[in-house]
């Protein structure tokens, strides 16, 4: 018989990229194949995303333009899972009478149940959010990887509450994924050539779990992912600054293999908007950890996100963000215009205030202060030689490869005989903001001590 063929279009984060890649295991059990183009699909999913409006507007769009190929072939199913789909929940049938079932992030597993029942013309959904589910069992299928470098959920949820946030009403509550499976899957890509993977969690750091009645913390378990071989580089990501700990810090020093990298997002510069965000730390905090973070280990990299134009930003706090930037230096930063959403505790008790013309010229100030510091970062590499992981040929031209060095700045070279998944020594010598460029330089000495093949045990 011939197989149903879904396809499938991810929004949103790393961890729906990796959800994505659990789906597909999840319908690849029931006979069913991935294909790039919906117009031949049996099935259509979106993995969605809810963080700003702008993600949900970007779907109810495709949506929309899907309408014709379900009239061309009425028997195609559409589905929205994802965030999205938990937060708007079953309005999204009015909104869009193209949608025949929606899952929430933890409902994958009856993706096949639903969709049996959507085919036999009812409506399915389901937005179950599960204080256990981990898909620990499942094994992800990487197509949206590059062969080289890999994402693995270790945690789902997050309880945080930050007050602009959906990410806890979407993805529930906090959880850690047993750290048995997470080594097993690390081992299985590492043996399938994979030499990258990065550790996923909403707040990663805070992964805690119990083994044999001895306590997990995210530093042991980077450890051991870290043993597996010295030629497999670990990366995290997301990271709360009031959970990072000295524990990970030494935990990444010890490590060649882990990346001298951190995404640290720090929202705001001001204690009074820190407050009301309830990220629960202050400016003072963060310029400690960063701080720390430089002693402990000298050269990290170090990225950001910056939330701007939040409920009663004033200048000053504006200007409060931008002198924080100016403290740090940040490498690199995903910066954004706040984006009321329904349900949250900024939506429900503070005032969305700020003018959307005001919002849009400080996010500029921070944007045009941000290319500034990473120009000046870059900059400062010209005439090192840095360890990049090869991880494919460059978009802008087939002679040329591109890959990270370990503090995660993207790095472009002519390609000689290097393929993915090679570690390469590149002499840089130019840069924009946004990459660094250079020449393979195999005899020269590397201006990093973080090499990768010499790893130090690191006992907790
Ligand atoms: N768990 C991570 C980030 C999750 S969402 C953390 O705690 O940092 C990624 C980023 O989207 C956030 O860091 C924030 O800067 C941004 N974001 C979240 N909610 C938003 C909103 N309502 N409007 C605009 N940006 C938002
Ligand atoms: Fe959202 Fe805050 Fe959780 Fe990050 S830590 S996902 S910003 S609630
Ligand atoms: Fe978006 Fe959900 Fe990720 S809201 S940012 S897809 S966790």
């Amino acid at each position: 018989m011939e197989k149903r063929k879904f396809y499938i279009e991810t929004y949103g984060c790393q961890m729906n990229l990796s959800d994505t890649e659990i789906i597909h295991a999840i319908l690849a059990g029931e006979q069913m194949i991935r294909v790039e183009d919906p117009a031949g699909a049996d099935v259509i999913l979106l993995n969605t995303c809810s963080v700003r409006g702008h993600a949900e507007e970007r779907v109810m769009k495709r949506l929309r333009e899907m309408r014709s190929l379900k009239k061309k072939k009425p028997s195609l199913l559409i589905g929205v899972v994802g965030c999205m789909a938990e937060q708007v929940k079953e309005t999204l049938f009015e909104k869009e009478p193209v949608i025949d079932l929606i899952a929430g992030p933890d409902a994958y597993r009856e993706l096949p149940q639903l969709l049996v029942s959507a085919g036999q013309g009812q409506k399915g959904i389901n937005l179950l959010l599960s204080a256990e589910e981990t898909y620990a069992d499942i094994h992800p299928v990487r197509e949206e990887a590059n062969g080289v470098s890999a994402f693995l959920s270790v945690m789902r949820g997050c309880e945080n509450f930050c007050s602009y946030c959906v990410v806890p009403h979407t993805r529930g509550k906090e959880r850690s994924r047993d750290p048995s499976s997470i080594l097993r899957e690390s081992r299985d890509l590492f043996s399938r050539g994979f030499r990258e993977i990065t550790l996923l969690g909403q707040n990663v750091n805070s992964y805690n779990t119990v083994v044999d009645g001895k306590p997990w913390s995210f530093a042991k378990l980077i450890g051991e992912v870290a043993e597996i071989s010295p030629l497999l580089r670990i990366r995290f990501a997301t990271s709360h600054p009031k959970d990072l700990s000295l524990e990970l810090m030494h935990a990444i020093s010890a490590y060649p293999n882990i990346c001298k990298s951190i995404h640290l997002p720090v929202q705001s510069g001001s204690n009074v908007v820190l407050q009301r965000m309830n990220r629960n730390y202050t400016r003072e905090h963060y310029l400690e950890k960063v701080e720390t973070l430089r002693r402990v280990i000298p050269g990290c990299g170090i990225s950001t996100d910056i939330l701007s134009g939040f409920c009663g930003e004033t200048e000053e706090d504006h200007q409060a963000t931008l002198d924080l930037m100016e403290q740090v230096q940040f490498d690199a930063a995903f910066m954004f215009i706040y984006s009321e959403r329904p349900g949250t505790d900024a939506a429900i008790t503070l005032k969305d205030g700020v003018p959307q013309p005001v919002k849009e010229r400080r996010l500029k100030e921070i944007i045009h202060l941000q290319q500034r510091h990473a120009l000046s970062s870059n900059k400062k590499d010209i005439g090192k030689v840095l360890e990049v992981l090869v991880e494919g040929v460059s978009k802008r031209s087939a002679d040329h490869l591109f890959g990270c060095d370990t503090r995660n700045k993207v790095v472009i070279f002519p390609r000689e005989d290097k393929l993915p998944g090679d570690y390469v020594r590149v002499s840089i010598t130019e840069c924009s903001s946004a990459t660094l460029k250079g020449r393979i330089n195999p005899v020269s000495k590397l201006d990093n001590p973080w090499k990768v093949g010499n790893i130090g045990k690191f006992i907790f």
